[in-house]
Parts: C-alpha cells; sequence; structure tokens
C-alpha cells in the first residue's frame, strides 16, 4: 500500500512517515519545504533504512500533483501540510484559506477522479473552541473557532464530510490536542521558526539559553494554580494513532465512512505544571515571568480520547515528563548541528 503524505517533512507529518515505514507501508511525501528542511528526509531514512520518495513542491500546484498521480498508484492520503500559526493567520487569513483549503481541495479532486479512498485529515481541538465540560468528546458541541487558522481546519472538516458523502469515500477526522516531544532517537523534532509561538518551544529554548525568560500568559485562569490547563500529547504516540486510523479505514466494508477521533491523553497540565514538568526530566531551570493573558487563549482544554481506544486500539501513554525529556535530547542535537 502507498501512502502519500503531505507535510511529511514537517513535525507531525515526520513522526507519521516513520510509523508508516515501520509499519510496511511504501510512503509518498510532498512537502514544499516552507516550514521544514531536508536533512529530516536523511533522518527518516537513518531511523527506518528506508528513504520516502520526496516530492518538494506547493500541493496549490495543480498540475504537478496531477503528475504526481499519474506516476504512481496512490491507496490513500495523510494530509498534513497546512499552515499553522494562530497569530499570523489572523493578519493573513487568505493566505491560510489559500493555502490549507485549495491544497486540500486539489488532492481531492484527484481521489475523486481517480476512484481513490481513505483520507485522514490534521484536526485540532480547536474546533470545539472553550468548551463548556471537560474532558471533551466527540459529541461536545463545535464553536466557530477564533484564528482564521482555526476555521481552515472547520472548514476543512466539512469539505471532507461532504466529499465523503457525496463521492462515497472514507475519511478520517483526527482532531489534535498539544502535540509536544521528539523522536527517541533525536533526529525528528519541532523545528520553530524565530520565536516559538507555541508553549513547549519557547520552554525548551529559554532553557537552553536562546530566550531570557519564558512569557507565562495569565495566572488568573479559573484552574487550580491558575494557569491554562491543556492536553499535552507525546508526538509518537500520535503518529501511531494516523497508522491505526489508516488501518482501520482501509479495512472498512462499506463505501462510505466519516470517522472523527479526539487524539489526547486524557489529562490536562497546567502551564506551570509543563514548566516544572521539564526542569525535573532534564535537571534544567526555565526562568519565567508572569503576563497578562494572550489574547484568544482559551481556559482548558483536554480530551476523552475513549472512542480512539475503543475503535483503533490505540493509547496515548507516554508520560509528560518523558515527552519532555525527548524534547531536550532533541534541542541538544539541534544545537550540535550548529557548531
Ligand atoms: C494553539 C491553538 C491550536 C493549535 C496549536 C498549534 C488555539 C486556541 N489553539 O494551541 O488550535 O493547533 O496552537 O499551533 O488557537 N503559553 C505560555 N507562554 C508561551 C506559549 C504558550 O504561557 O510562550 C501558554 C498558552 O497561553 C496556553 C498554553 O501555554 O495556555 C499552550 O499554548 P500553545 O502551545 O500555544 O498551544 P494552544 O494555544 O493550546
Amino acid at each position: 500500500m502507498t501512502i502519500l503524505v503531505t507535510g511529511g517533512l514537517g513535525y507531525i507529518g515526520s513522526h507519521t512517515v516513520t510509523e508508516l515505514l515501520h509499519n510496511g507501508f511504501e510512503v509518498i511525501i510532498v512537502d514544499d519545504l516552507s516550514n521544514s528542511e531536508r536533512f529530516i528526509l536523511e533522518n527518516i531514512e537513518k531511523i527506518t533504512g528506508k528513504k520516502p520518495i520526496f516530492y518538494p513542491f506547493d500541493l496549490k500546484r495543480k498540475e504537478l500533483l496531477t503528475q504526481l498521480f499519474d506516476a504512481h498508484q496512490i491507496d490513500g492520503c495523510i494530509n498534513f501540510a497546512a499552515f499553522k500559526a494562530v497569530g499570523e493567520s489572523q493578519v493573513k487569513p487568505l493566505d491560510y484559506y489559500e493555502n490549507n483549503l485549495f491544497s486540500l481541495i486539489n488532492i481531492l479532486q484527484e481521489f475523486k477522479s481517480r476512484n481513490i479512498s481513505n483520507f485522514i485529515f490534521s484536526s485540532s481541538c480547536t474546533v470545539y473552541g472553550q468548551a463548556d465540560e471537560m474532558p471533551i468528546d466527540e459529541h461536545t458541541p463545535l464553536k466557530t473557532p477564533e484564528s482564521s487558522y482555526g476555521k481552515t481546519k472547520q472548514m476543512g472538516e466539512e469539505i471532507l464530510k461532504d466529499f465523503a458523502q457525496a463521492y462515497r469515500k472514507k475519511v478520517s477526522l483526527l482532531r489534535y490536542f498539544n502535540p509536544i516531544g521528539a523522536h527517541p532517537t533525536a533526529l525528528l523534532g519541532e523545528l520553530p521558526i524565530g520565536i516559538p509561538n507555541n508553549l513547549v518551544p519557547y520552554v525548551t529554548q529559554t532553557a537552553s539559553g536562546i530566550r531570557e525568560k519564558l512569557n507565562i500568559w495569565g495566572n488568573d485562569y479559573p484552574t487550580e494554580d491558575g494557569t491554562a490547563v491543556r492536553d499535552y500529547i507525546y508526538v509518537v504516540d500520535l503518529a501511531r494513532a494516523h497508522v491505526a486510523a489508516l488501518k482501520k479505514l482501509m479495512a472498512e466494508q462499506q463505501d462510505t465512512v466519516i470517522d472523527i477521533y479526539n487524539l489526547g491523553t486524557g489529562k490536562g497540565s497546567s502551564v506551570l505544571e509543563v514548566v516544572e514538568a521539564f526542569e525535573t526530566a532534564n535537571d534544567v531551570k526555565v526562568p519565567y515571568q508572569i503576563c497578562e493573558r494572550r489574547a484568544g487563549d482559551i481556559t482548558i482544554a483536554y480530551a476523552n480520547a475513549d472512542k480512539a481506544e475503543k475503535e483503533l486500539g490505540w493509547k496515548a501513554d507516554t508520560s509528560l515528563e518523558e515527552a519532555l525529556r525527548t524534547t531536550w535530547e532533541w534541542q541538544k542535537y539541534l544545537e550540535s548541528r550548529t557548531q
């Protein structure tokens, strides 16, 4: 079976490619390198002993995509390729809609015209907004996300539901909570460009001295220690969920399948708990200061991931500390590369 992985050199994509190769799938990666680097491809080969076919192009280039589908027999797609910076999406909404949705539609057109099924979409818990009750399961009502980035995820889900219904296709919508950590070999991990927006890359860069202090965005939330709570899921656990979701889709007998899964650990951790876990796991200090809340942030979000466990036989079982230990190893690897 050959799987097209778009954004396959990115953070979650590269870990998933590795898991797919471990599970005997052939992989074709399309990645325009806008938020990834070529050495990741070599590192995937170091880990797996296999080199995926790689095409460096932008998925908005419809003619190149058609050529790719002409050249290869493809049995499914995992679509990671997307812009993902929440703040940037507020100032460049058109870029987000164009990039995230045109590329999705271009692939779906190929699937439609060539009679291919099995499509996995990277969605986000952002589609729930601030849910009224915790934990968040798949029946929790959706709220229109504040950011244009979040809206592209919600719209992507709607496009895929219509696609599955109208053309009798199998799709899986995976709603990620907060992915963290790096590959245990320290050869794959997150590569933030410039100043990181997300918590764990910022914590990591602070511990290594690249940033002076972590800014904790608010300690007046109605949570135990006043800082906001999220469900941090280890990226390799998350990657394994993709393989499980793909295998389930492929085994389904019906033509039309719309699977939806929350992918999280089921446990919430506050910002301060993440900082402490990082310090304990790595025996380093993370200086921080408390600042005003960040606009658009929610108070609390953690998953009920029982559906994924029951239907996919999958569970995120790596601890927060273990995940944060791999992050630190990855940071040391990155620093050794630049010396
Ligand atoms: C955000 C998006 C989510 C997206 C994810 C990945 C929303 C509501 N959430 O998640 O959809 O998939 O990014 O890009 O838009 N924090 C600090 N200091 C920092 C950085 C973060 O205190 O320097 C805090 C935040 O206030 C938050 C927590 O850490 O409480 C996690 O933040 P972050 O890693 O950015 O993820 P989310 O905002 O949960």
